[in-house]
């Protein structure tokens, strides 16, 4: 540290209201936001979370409710300044809290006025609200003791022995202007807590399965494993350990569709109702998700990766190396770790599409006929082999269907190509490289291939073949038949 004695020194302090928009400009959903608040009473030991809201259009009300251990006056007042704690304090193992600001972050990103009642075990029931107006009008961090219907909420505290209930009574972004007997806005009220419903049961379905209990208007929130631990035909990878064991990597492929009940196919959809939404890394710190289904930027999300979910546990003193922020809901890989989950991803995945390709061949097999259609063949002219393009395979049938008086120069073009195929040069290259050469598309976006596969399919069944047929069809032409696993998700109109 320099010496600054003598040097002439001012305060530059932030600015109260500016910086409290600036909060509400982080980016939290409702919830994300939500599931902050929660991680708060998970961390102060609650066993039963109680999410509840009141329907009043501009004047609705949500609060959480925990049995935690809850806080004295000195403490709320500590909780309610932004940056409580700071983000390089060393943290109970526990603990899910990080920067010392999710209270406050993640209530102002949501509501202009929110107050936190909270009581510890024989103490006194304190309460402090912070007023996002009178902060801008006081121009000063300051809270006020004050809340409509103040006895409602203060008996409603009073039900559990010690612990917190955080009240949002402003939920601008969500229900300004509107009015109570609004009946399109309630219904779209009422759909976001049902999405902040299925998010809880997402993120903290672990806490759940361990016993804590959240609570939505009174009824226990079911927890939704993406895993589906324990269900008939879960292939499961064994766990890896990086970091000298303290993350830890499952891979998990869940089993086919055929293989599932229609309850069970649906309980998969997730809080996203969509499989291939919910594909990926499911990143947890402290068994607390941070992101459910997502390829980290490492791969695509495509549809026949669908099987394909892969748990990453952290603890929460890794948080700086994987970037966690504020909001929680982002983490990416430490460089160092990057090619190790690169290449265990890549083993789970291709278990997964395994399981799609052994349908397909399942399929072909079932279908099987003497139709193969190749599109190189070999020939033989005055003694010399030489390779020809299969003017009956359905690409080519298809191309000179459709080429109109380009036929003729078309068919010259593939004449030339035949004649001039470097046949010597491939047949040196062979024998003297060790690398053995791919099979076709290898290695190249696969778009086009699943985009031509789709269309001959879509040719084959509105030309009369059924669809298993047509299928069938595909999977006995080259080079389809290299990519049996695209054939589940042909479309037909
Ligand atoms: N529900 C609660 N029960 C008890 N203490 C709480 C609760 N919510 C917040 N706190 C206290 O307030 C502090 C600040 O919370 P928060 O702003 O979310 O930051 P962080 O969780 O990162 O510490 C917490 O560390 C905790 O001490
Ligand atoms: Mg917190």
């Amino acid at each position: 540290m320099i010496d600054y004695t003598n040097i002439l020194s001012t305060s530059a302090e932030p600015e109260a209201s500016s910086m409290i928009e600036t909060f509400r400009a982080i980016g939290y959903s409702i919830e994300t936001a939500i599931a902050d608040i929660i991680d708060n009473s998970i961390t102060a030991g609650a066993r039963n979370i109680w999410l509840d809201y009141d329907w009043m259009g501009s004047k609705t009300t949500l609060s959480i409710l925990d049995d935690g251990i809850g806080m004295n006056n000195k403490q709320l007042i500590q909780a309610m300044r932004p940056g409580s704690k700071s983000p390089l304090n060393e943290r109970k193992q526990d603990d899910l809290g990080r920067f010392g600001l999710g209270l406050k972050t993640a209530s102002f990103s949501q509501t202009r006025k929110f107050t936190v009642f909270s009581k510890s075990k024989g103490g006194e029931l304190v309460f402090w609200t912070w007023d996002l107006d009178y902060v801008k009008q006081e121009e000063a961090w300051k809270l006020i003791q004050y809340i409509p219907e103040h006895e409602v909420w203060s008996q409603k505290t009073k039900t559990v022995d010690s612990g917190t209930c955080v009240i949002w009574w402003d939920l601008d972004r969500l229900t300004k202007g509107t009015t109570a007997d609004d009946e399109k806005a309630k219904s779209k009220f009422l759909g976001i807590m049902d999405s902040v419903k299925s998010h809880i049961s997402m993120v903290f379905h672990r806490y759940m399965d361990e016993g804590i209990k959240i609570l939505f208007r009174g009824r226990e929130i079911k927890s939704w494993d993406p895993f589906m631990i324990g269900i008939d035909g879960l292939q499961t990878k064994p766990e890896t350990r990086l970091a000298g064991g303290s993350i830890r990597i499952k891979g998990f492929i869940l089993p086919h569709r055929s293989k599932l009940s229609v309850e069970e196919y649906d309980y998969g959809k997730g809080p996203k109702d969509n499989w291939t939404a919910h594909q990926g890394f499911y990143v947890y710190r402290n068994r607390r998700l941070l992101v459910g289904g997502d390829w980290l930027g490492l791969f695509k999300r495509e549809v026949h990766y669908d099987l394909c979910r892969i748990q990453i546990d952290l603890p929460n003193n890794l948080d700086n190396d994987w970037q966690i922020d504020i909001k929680k809901s982002i983490a990416r890989p430490p460089s160092i770790y990057r090619d190790s989950i690169l290449s265990l991803a890549k083993e789970v995945r291709n278990q997964a599409v395994e399981v799609y390709r052994h349908k397909g061949k399942v399929l072909k097999r079932k279908l099987a006929s003497d139709e193969y259609f190749l599109f190189w063949e070999e020939r033989a002219r005055h003694g010399k082999r030489f390779y020809k393009i299969n003017r009956n395979h359905p690409l080519i049938t298809e191309l000179y269907s459709i080429s109109g008086n380009l036929k003729y120069e078309i068919e010259k073009v593939i004449q030339f190509i035949e004649e001039t195929v470097p046949v010597p040069l491939i047949t040196l290259q062979e024998s003297e490289n060790e690398k053995p050469h791919g099979q076709p598309f290898e290695g190249v976006d696969p778009i086009a291939i699943k985009e031509t596969m789709q269309r001959l399919f879509s040719g084959f069944v509105s030309s009369g073949l059924s669809i298993e047929k047509a299928k069938a069809r595909i999977l006995n032409t080259e080079p389809f038949n290299f990519y049996p696993e695209y054939i589940e998700f042909m479309a037909h109109e």
